[in-house]
């Protein structure tokens, strides 16, 4: 039996944030949403009709978005029952993302009782005129509120904080750190901002209406950011996330040790046999492929043992874990050290190396990319 991560993709939002392109749309009213997850619980019975979950164990779910807490819960219920029935569900880590926008007790509590035992709340800032900015739905207070409510539900809390936002200091990154860490906080996503091709942000900034941080700023903030985390007793183990020691996000790891997982929704990601396909990201190619009985599946690669080798270790580099030279052994039938002398030679000062394992050092995971490059 193998381990298989369930990420499931739900593309409504209330209203789209200034600096986001996600695969999302405004949400119109609740038959869209209905609609939409006939063909998410459409899809899982495919899926199991062509083998995905036989001789697989589902040990992590993972609702992501859009705003997975815009749905009402006896959404949640439906898709996870057809899960179940489908699939053999044994989950130790099921996640969903929140918008605290979006969420109410009662809401968390009964979530809570479904399964899911961890909340991603997009917090981003908790200066106000930030968050008006960037068009968020809610303000500061309302973002600890939800926090308050997601303890109070007994869920495992991450937030994320995004660093390079319009009107951001160093002081608002101490506000973020010390106000959110007066909760239960396990875990933290910490985004440099990416000013993408055709969101409203972006066209504010080329128009000089509003300022961003530029690339040293954002890493001065990310930094300062690292920095006041690492205090509080959090590990960076990998390149945006930090959590505090045994709540790192499992599902997510699965992405960076290569685990398997299975994308279901709008534009969902896989890896599977080593193929990577995505879904189709329109509703209506969605929608007419699952009508007429197909998985709307697009293939994306079907990986070769180089390309294989080479995501192995891009990945892994960007976690603390770094590579398990064990693993790679028995994997590759290489000795990692022998196999990359050079490079090895050449980052001696940005590597952790020791008789296991070889990780990049905490502080040079900023310029991950240009080390990496070497070893591929
Ligand atoms: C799907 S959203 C999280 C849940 C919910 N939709 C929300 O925004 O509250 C995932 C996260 O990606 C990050 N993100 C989205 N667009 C980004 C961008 N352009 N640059 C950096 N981070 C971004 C934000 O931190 C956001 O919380
Ligand atoms: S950041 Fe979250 S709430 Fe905002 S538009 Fe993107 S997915 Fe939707």
């Amino acid at each position: 039996m193998k381990n298989l991560g369930v990420y499931v993709h739900i593309p409504f939002c209330l209203s789209r944030c200034a600096y986001c392109d996600f695969v999302s749309s405004v949400l119109k009213g609740d038959a869209s949403i209905c609609t939409y997850v006939e063909h998410i619980q459409k899809e899982i019975e495919l899926l199991a009709q062509n083998g995905v979950f036989k001789n697989r164990v589902v040990d992590t779910v993972y609702f992501g978005g859009g705003t997975p807490s815009l749905l009402k819960t006896r959404y949640f219920r439906s898709i996870l029952e057809t899960l179940r029935l489908n699939s053999r569900e044994e989950a130790i880590e099921m996640t969903f993302e929140a918008n605290p926008a979006t969420i109410d007790i009662e809401q968390l509590q009964e979530l809570k009782s479904m399964g899911f035992n961890r909340i991603s709340l997009g917090v981003q800032s908790l200066n106000d005129k930030t968050l008006k900015a960037i068009n968020r739905r809610h303000n500061a207070k309302e973002a600890l509120e939800a926090i308050e409510m997601a303890q109070k539900a007994g869920l495992s809390i991450s937030v994320d904080l995004m660093v390079g936002l319009p009107y951001q200091t160093n002081e608002d990154i101490k506000t973020f750190v010390d106000e959110v860490l007066k909760f239960d906080v396990k875990h933290v996503s910490v985004y440099m901002l990416s000013l993408e091709e055709g969101t409203p942000l972006k066209a504010l900034v080329d128009s000089n209406k509003i300022k961003v941080s530029d690339d040293d700023e954002k890493v001065e903030l990310f930094d300062y950011a690292s920095k006041l985390l690492k205090e509080k007793g959090f590990v960076r183990y990998e390149v945006s996330n930090f959590s505090k020691p045994g709540f790192e996000a499992k599902h997510n790891f699965k992405y960076w040790t290569r685990d398997e997982y299975i994308g279901i929704g709008l534009n969902a990601h896989s890896l599977i046999d080593e193929e990577r396909f995505y879904d189709k990201a329109t509703f209506d190619e969605y929608y007419k492929d699952l009508d007429e009985g197909r998985l709307p599946h697009v293939l994306e690669a079907k990986l070769d043992k180089d390309s294989i080798k080479e995501e192995y270790i891009m990945l892994a580099l960007r976690t603390n874990q770094g590579i398990i030279l064990k693993d790679y052994f028995e994997k590759f039938g290489k000795d990692f050290i022998e196999e990359h002398k050079i490079a090895v030679h050449s980052h001696e000062k940005e590597l952790n190396i020791s008789q296991n394992s070889i990780s990049i050092k905490e502080e040079y995971l900023n310029v991950l990319n240009q080390i990496v490059i070497d070893f591929i």
